[in-house]
């Protein structure tokens, strides 16, 4: 197990996604046996409406940019979606699914997202599916200030996770797939690489996203915490009041 502050380090993380970007995609459907897709259409569904016919906002943590399908289908008047990520693997993927008849209306920024703020109530949504559990508590409070402060009042986010099932029956099951069944299965058919290995420690580590709503609700904003299927996966979601 490595030091827990240094799998934090925004350049230990950026190592683990870049080397995980060209299969990420399939790995991550497979091997959550469809759950990720559910989620993140969930998350869009769970956020509240977005304030006017054309708004702008982040997909922070965007990866390869899974959830922009489900955010254009549900709110097709999204005028722009700036897409954040540290991980240049994962921001080629991103480009290169890009659709022509969606390109024009994501613009992609490579950079550790806490390392400066965003502009200040720049955004009518922010967006992120699966970006929590790489960060720390104090992370998550430096993440909160920040969409506290890139939402326009009256704004709106939504971010989903996944978690660990406390209380749930078949946990130990869960764990088992998570930090025994993973592993193995890249060891034995990704070349003996642990990086996938990696999103487990990150996942179990996180516990749930209750922490993340507190340091939201701290923030001012109107926070809902929710649990999807037995709490595999949590979210908040919610709006910044306006005044
Ligand atoms: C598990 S992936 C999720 C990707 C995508 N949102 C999805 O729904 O599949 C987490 C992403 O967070 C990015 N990430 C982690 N730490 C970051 C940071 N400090 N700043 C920006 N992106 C970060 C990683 O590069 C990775 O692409």
């Amino acid at each position: 197990m490595r030091h827990s502050d240094e799998i934090y380090e925004p350049g230990f993380v950026k190592g683990v996604f870049d080397r995980c970007s060209d299969r990420y995609i399939a790995f991550s459907y497979a091997c959550s046996l469809g759950f990720t897709e559910r989620w993140r259409r969930q998350c869009v569904e769970a956020m509240p409406v977005p304030p006017g016919a054309a708004p702008r906002g982040y997909d922070l943590m965007a990866g390869t940019g899974e959830v922009w399908p489900h955010l254009l289908r549900r709110y097709p008047g999204i005028q722009a979606i700036t897409a954040v990520d540290i991980s240049s693997g994962m921001h080629r993927r991103a480009l290169e699914r890009l659709h022509a008849h969606r390109a024009h209306r994501i613009e992609f920024v490579e950079r550790d997202v806490l390392s400066e703020d965003l502009p200040p109530e720049s955004a009518d949504f922010i967006v992120s599916t699966f970006g929590l559990k790489t960060f720390n508590p104090a992370q998550h409070v430096r993440l909160a200030r920040l969409v506290a402060g890139a939402l326009r009042p009256g704004g709106v986010f939504g971010m989903i996770e996944a978690s660990d099932p406390k209380g749930w029956l078949l946990r130990p099951l869960y764990l088992m797939h998570l930090k025994g069944v993973l592993p193995l299965i890249e060891r034995l058919f990704l070349r003996g690489a642990q990086d996938f290995a990696m999103i487990g420690t990150y996942s179990t580590n996180f516990g749930d996203a209750s922490g993340m709503a507190e340091a939201l609700r701290a923030e001012g904003l109107e926070v809902e915490f929710r649990r999807f299927f037995f709490g595999c996966a949590t979210g908040v979601f919610g709006r910044k009041p306006a005044p």
